[in-house]
Formats: structure tokens, sequence, C-alpha cells
């Protein structure tokens, strides 16, 4: 579907309007039908740079890059008619200057048709938020645990305890003021993501931070179950697939050792209407 012919779908200045009201519900998506299914129920799907360790198996989002972003963001656009779809900037495409931004922000948008971009980062990225806002991109912010940051933060802890409290409160705000429809906030504890949601006047969207956020957001897979092993706290887990599609895998190597797969039902006669 191209982006002429969708259906009405949901704006930057309805979600910033949801301040304070019915709370945002938002997932991550990296495909065509994955996207279809959070299309159905959620308010804003994230193309995430997560896709680097989730999908290509990377080790942190350091190494995940414009055209991978471009590719996923194509394939969930074909899936997302009515939520508002926003893709990250991956690490090293707009920190440079405000200019390097735009640049690659303007190539997100227009070669997915995603609706707005976020970016990691705080008061030393407000200049380049409000410098995309002022020539028609709009941004969500993320500060508190910023992943691209692992780094410097050295490794992925909760923010924004004790002195750091004051830092993530003026991320936010700084942020908030340049422009941002929207911030995410990541592993901050619950009380200071409640003071920052009061603080700000665009929606929080909280991962790892509080229930009074103004919305949520999980990555897709995380709460499918797609890993087994990996059960951080402020994920919920509403289904266990790996655990179902290694059960599927077993069943299906079983069958086809036994030479009970495919079973008559599965396979074409000489004389049949052919499917
Ligand atoms: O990349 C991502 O999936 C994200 C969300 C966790 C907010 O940034």
């Amino acid at each position: 579907m191209s982006a002429t012919n969708r259906i009405k779908a949901a704006t930057v200045p309805e979600i910033i309007a949801r301040k304070g009201h019915d709370p945002l519900v938002c997932l991550t998506a990296y495909t065509t039908p994955i996207a279809r299914i959070t299309d159905g129920f959620c308010d804003i799907v994230l193309v995430g740079d997560s896709v680097g360790m989730v999908l290509h198996g990377l080790d942190d989002t350091l190494g995940v890059t414009l055209e991978m972003m471009i590719m996923h963001g194509r394939a969930v656009r074909r899936g997302v008619e009515r939520a508002l779809l926003v893709i990250d900037m991956p690490f090293a495409s707009y920190e440079e200057s405000p200019q390097q931004a735009f640049r690659n922000a303007a190539r997100l948008m227009s070669e997915t048709g995603a609706d707005a971009v976020k970016l990691e980062g705080g008061i030393a990225m407000a200049d380049t938020i409000r410098f995309l806002v002022a020539r028609g991109i709009p941004v969500m912010g993320h500060v508190g645990l910023t992943p691209q940051a692992v780094n410097v933060l050295g490794g992925y802890a909760v923010q924004g305890r004790g002195e750091g409290a004051d830092r993530v409160t003026l991320d936010a705000r700084a942020v908030a003021e340049a422009g941002a429809f929207s911030v995410v906030l990541e592993k901050i504890p619950a009380p200071l993501a409640d003071r920052i949601t009061a603080d700000l006047s665009v929606p929080t969207i909280g991962i790892g931070a509080s229930a009074g956020c103004d919305g949520q957001i999980l990555v897709v897979d995380d709460m499918l179950g797609m890993f087994a092993d990996f059960r951080p706290k402020f994920v919920k887990r509403y289904a266990d697939l790996a655990e179902q599609a290694e059960k599927a895998v077993e069943q299906y190597a079983q069958e086809v050792r036994a030479r009970s797969f495919p079973a008559p039902e599965h396979v074409f006669k000489d004389q049949e209407k052919s499917q």
C-alpha cells in the first residue's frame, strides 16, 4: 500500500494530545507480518535499532546501519496502516551535527515512509532535535538508559539513581523543550519516571520505567518470549514462542526421520485439483 492511499493513520498532534489521558500502546516491529499484528492494537509502532540484536544476532546496537534500518522500515511500513510509524536513527547517523542528522533522518523518512524518527540522547542532542523539528521531521526522544552509549555507560544498568536523577530529568526536559513529540524513558526508577512524566508537556513512553508513564513500549520479540534465556525484570512475557517453536521443529525432525511426514494428505495424487 502506498503512502497516499493508506487508511487514516495516527498523527503526531494526536499522540501529543494523549498526554495525561489513556496510555499509549507501543511495540517494536521489524517485519511485515509482525507489523500487521501490532498495527491492530498499537498507537505507535517503532522500528527499533534493537533489530540488530533481535534479528541479526549482534552483541549491541552499534553495528546497525542506515541501510538495515531502511530495509526493515520498508517491511514494517507495508504492515502498518493506522499506528504512527517511528524509526530509530542508528548509531553514528546523527551525532556529528544537526546537518548530518537531517540528511539521514530525511533519508529514513523518504525511503521508508516512516512518520517520525527516534534518536537517543538528552541535553547533547537538544540542538539537533530543534533543527530537525524546524525542518519538518518529528522526533521522539530517548533518555535514561541509551543503549547506543553502552560503552560510555559501562553496560545496561538502571540509570538515574541517586545523583543521576537530576541528569536524566534535565535530559528529558531538554529533549521535550527542543520539540520532541514524546520521550522514551528507559530503565530508570519508577518514582523518577513519575516525576519526569509530571514535568513534561509531551507524553513519556516507559520501558523499565513506570506504569505512570503516558505510554509503554516493549521489544516485541521479548514480550513474545522469542529468547528463552533473556528474562530482564522489566519484560513481561505474554507468550513463549521460542519454546513452542523448538517443540514444533523437534516434532518435525522426528516425523521426517520416521517418514511420517509428509502424510498422504500432504502429497499430490496423479489426478487431483492442484493447490
Ligand atoms: O530499539 C529499540 O527497540 C528501542 C526501544 C526499546 C525503545 O529503542
